[in-house]
């Protein structure tokens, strides 16, 4: 079975319904992000044995801040802690980190933990791995405009010689090709500012299982309907 499978070589994930999934269980949300976190290596670890090369999980929206307080604290405590343990399980996995969003609004101590974890695994060539933390397409998009502006005020850059790759390397994703597949699970059918630009031509797969229960078994489901996916990239179909 396993020769017969397209491999996408990006997989992008909204990691959805770790709220939901807990109250199902007469849990309190937090119970459902400490499950949703651990549930990240066993997908990152599925993902790196089916060949997959680039896996992209969105953790922390820009948006995600409107949150309750109480909320929003548990989840950066969480994802504190996850970044130190990720040191540990990259080195074992060959794993290579990166963390995209605006990392300058977020703690000096989350900032320092992932520069740590992303300087400690940068030459490692197994899987690439890039969390998106305080991440929203748009304010990427917004960060990337803003510096090719400012090429364009400094007179280095004139406006009509902009191209699309020009803001494709500007974007955080810089050196990573776009997603071949999106997955969100938990029954939202929609992308809630995630890679905006980058998503142009990427195939979607919307799963009811909630991210807690997401394991290899829902990521080979995921690869298997994209194997039997049709990508067209505007071209006609070959005859
Ligand atoms: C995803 O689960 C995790 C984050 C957005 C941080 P949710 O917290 O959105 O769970 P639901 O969607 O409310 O069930
Ligand atoms: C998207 O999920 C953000 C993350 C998974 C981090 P949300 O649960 O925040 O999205 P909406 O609010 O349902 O669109
Ligand atoms: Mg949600």
């Amino acid at each position: 079975m396993e020769g017969q499978l397209k491999i996408p070589r990006h997989v992008a994930i909204i990691m959805d319904g770790n709220g939901r999934w807990a109250k199902s269980k007469g849990m309190p949300r937090n119970y459902g992000h400490v499950q949703g976190a651990k549930m990240v290596e066993v997908v990152c670890q599925a993902a790196y044995d089916m060949g997959i090369e680039y896996l992209t999980v969105y953790a922390f929206s820009t948006e995600n801040w409107n949150r309750p307080k109480d909320e929003v604290d548990a989840l950066m405590k969480l994802l504190g802690t996850y970044m130190s343990n990720c040191l540990k399980t990259a080195k074992k996995n060959n794993m290579c980190v990166k963390v995209i969003g605006d990392k300058t609004g977020l703690s000096e101590d989350m900032q320092r933990r992932i520069a740590q974890l992303e300087e400690a695994t940068k030459d490692y060539d197994g899987l690439h791995f890039q969390v998106a933390l305080n991440y929203g397409g748009r304010d990427e998009i917004r960060r990337a405009v803003a510096g090719l502006a400012r090429r364009v005020e400094e007179g280095t850059l004139k406006a009509d010689d902009i191209t699309e790759e020009m803001i494709g390397n500007a974007l955080d994703t810089e050196g990573i090709p776009d997603p071949d597949l999106m997955i969100r699970t938990c029954n939202e059918l929609r992308i809630s500012n995630f890679l905006l630009w980058q998503l142009a031509y990427t195939e979607f797969y919307f799963t009811e299982v909630p991210w807690p229960e997401f394991d290899g078994e829902e990521l080979r489901k995921a690869v298997e309907a994209y194997t039997k996916r049709d990508r067209r990239f505007g071209l006609v179909k070959e005859p």
